[in-house]
């Protein structure tokens, strides 16, 4: 059997198991499903590159891929953001290999053709000479054909055809407006970035909302008194789970008292957001908002934290945006950005930089729990007996059956079906599979 026709007879059964709420685990760590998602997904759909305050002067650049592909995401000195491909146009050597930086030009250091930061061809070494015939006007940097900026959040796609972002969001606009309309936010520092022996899919699906980890994988953390009040139930609170949001996935805790909440930021942090961009609904759910994250579609994932590193001090209301990249089979880079309000004082900042790095990042006490046991997952996704068995499947089936925990809020204000009693339903983390699944077969079956 070729490695293609495995592939399909795989995306085939899943199509069938996934109405059952189950996945063949082997799409986890594959080869050839991993060639193909690069393909199908990060090629097709818009992907996110950056927030705009990394750029925030003309020339500054950052290096960011979109899938595995080397882009860089610049400010021209014209003020618009580009997203060009990080290869010369000559033999196609990078012409960025800075991480970050402020530039006018870029210049190849194989043989030296330069460029603007617009990604125009201004300089050949001894053009005259050599390169009499060449139009530079025709060998510009190549550049992502479609880059639009939502609420300060910059996303590129790199297929010739796509939606407009907005409709692409759908119904998480929603949500990034309650943090992004109301909050200017901005990064703090540089993302960190690390790499893991993990497929992309399996932290990409848990931020769709699987709730029901956090009190057991999640046990010594919130034993040690760190991590959100919310979450601990230090603070009573309901957990709501957002299915059918097309094909992205949020979870949030309400707290059930009159106090405001708005994800642990103290009352002084409060006063200095935009409370007139929210309607009265949004609003409603922003001043209960305790613990929040969600994923949009394929692998920006956030966690709006409300919580502290150490049981003596205060919360913070900590907001990370994370991106798991895929690097093979099996294998991803995560980047993790640690953002705060712009209008705070640089103390509060500070903090939220320390309860940021503290709880997520490559020691964080949250972050060393997940990645410990996903690991394993990955590791038995890739095995031969995965290959060889139909039913070694990871299940997604909580809250179905004849009397399950998980009930349908009628009267949930925002968009897609929200879930309640502890958010325990796996709807959410489903519709990941399903939009993946989706977009795999997207040419009727290959
Ligand atoms: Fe860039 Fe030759 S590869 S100048
Ligand atoms: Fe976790």
């Amino acid at each position: 059997q070729t490695e293609f026709g495995r592939v399909k007879a795989l995306l085939e059964r899943m199509g069938e198991t996934l109405e059952d709420g189950e996945v063949p685990m082997q799409i986890l760590n594959d080869d050839a499903v991993h060639q193909l998602e690069l393909e199908r997904i990060f090629g097709q759909t818009w992907v996110y590159v950056g927030h705009e305050s990394e750029v925030p002067e003309p020339g500054d650049y950052r290096q960011r891929t979109i899938g595995e592909d080397p882009f860089i995401f610049v400010r021209g000195e014209d003020g618009d953001f580009r997203v060009l491909f990080n290869s010369c146009r000559h033999r196609g050597a990078n012409v960025c290999r800075a991480e970050k930086g402020n530039t006018s030009h870029f210049r190849c250091p194989y043989h030296g053709w330069t460029y603007k930061n617009t990604g125009d061809l201004v300089g050949v070494p001894q053009k005259a000479a050599g390169f009499d015939h060449l139009d530079a006007e025709e060998r510009g940097l190549h550049e992502a054909p479609h880059v639009e900026e939502y609420n300060g959040l910059v996303f590129a796609c790199v297929a010739p055809e796509v939606e407009p972002l907005e409709e692409f969001l759908g119904g998480a606009t929603w949500f990034l407006d309650m943090y992004f309309d109301l909050i200017d936010m901005e990064v703090i520092g540089d993302p960190h970035r690390w790499e893991v022996e993990n497929d992309w899919k399996t932290p990409t699906e848990n931020f769709y909302g699987d709730n029901y980890h956090i009190p057991m994988g999640h046990k010594s953390a919130i034993d040690a008194g760190v991590g959100s009040d919310t979450a601990t139930g230090e603070k009573e609170s309901n957990l709501y789970g957002i299915a059918d949001c097309d094909g992205h996935g949020f979870s949030f805790y309400q707290i059930e008292s009159e106090e405001d909440s708005y994800w642990g930021h103290p009352p002084e942090v409060v006063e200095t957001f935009n409370h007139d961009a929210l309607d009265d609904d949004q609003h409603e759910v922003a001043r209960k908002s305790g613990v929040t994250l969600g994923t949009i579609f394929p692998n920006l994932s956030f966690i709006f934290l409300g919580g502290r590193d150490d049981p003596e001090k205060d919360s913070v209301g900590t907001f990370l945006l994370r991106k798991w990249e895929p690097r093979g089979a099996g294998k991803m880079e995560v980047v993790n950005w640690i953002l705060a309000p712009k209008d705070a004082s640089d103390e509060y900042k500070e903090r939220v930089y320390e309860v940021g790095m503290s709880n997520f990042s490559p020691s964080g006490n949250f972050e060393v729990d997940d990645v410990g046991i996903w690991y394993g997952i990955d590791e038995a996704a890739g095995s031969v007996f995965a290959r060889q068995n139909d039913d070694v499947n990871t299940l997604f089936t909580m809250g179905r059956g004849e009397n399950p925990a998980a009930t349908v809020y009628d009267e949930w204000v925002g968009p897609g079906t929200a879930y309640l009693e502890g958010g325990m339903t796996d709807e959410n983390q489903l519709d990941f599979y399903r939009t993946w699944h989706e977009a795999m077969t997207s040419d009727g079956g290959m």
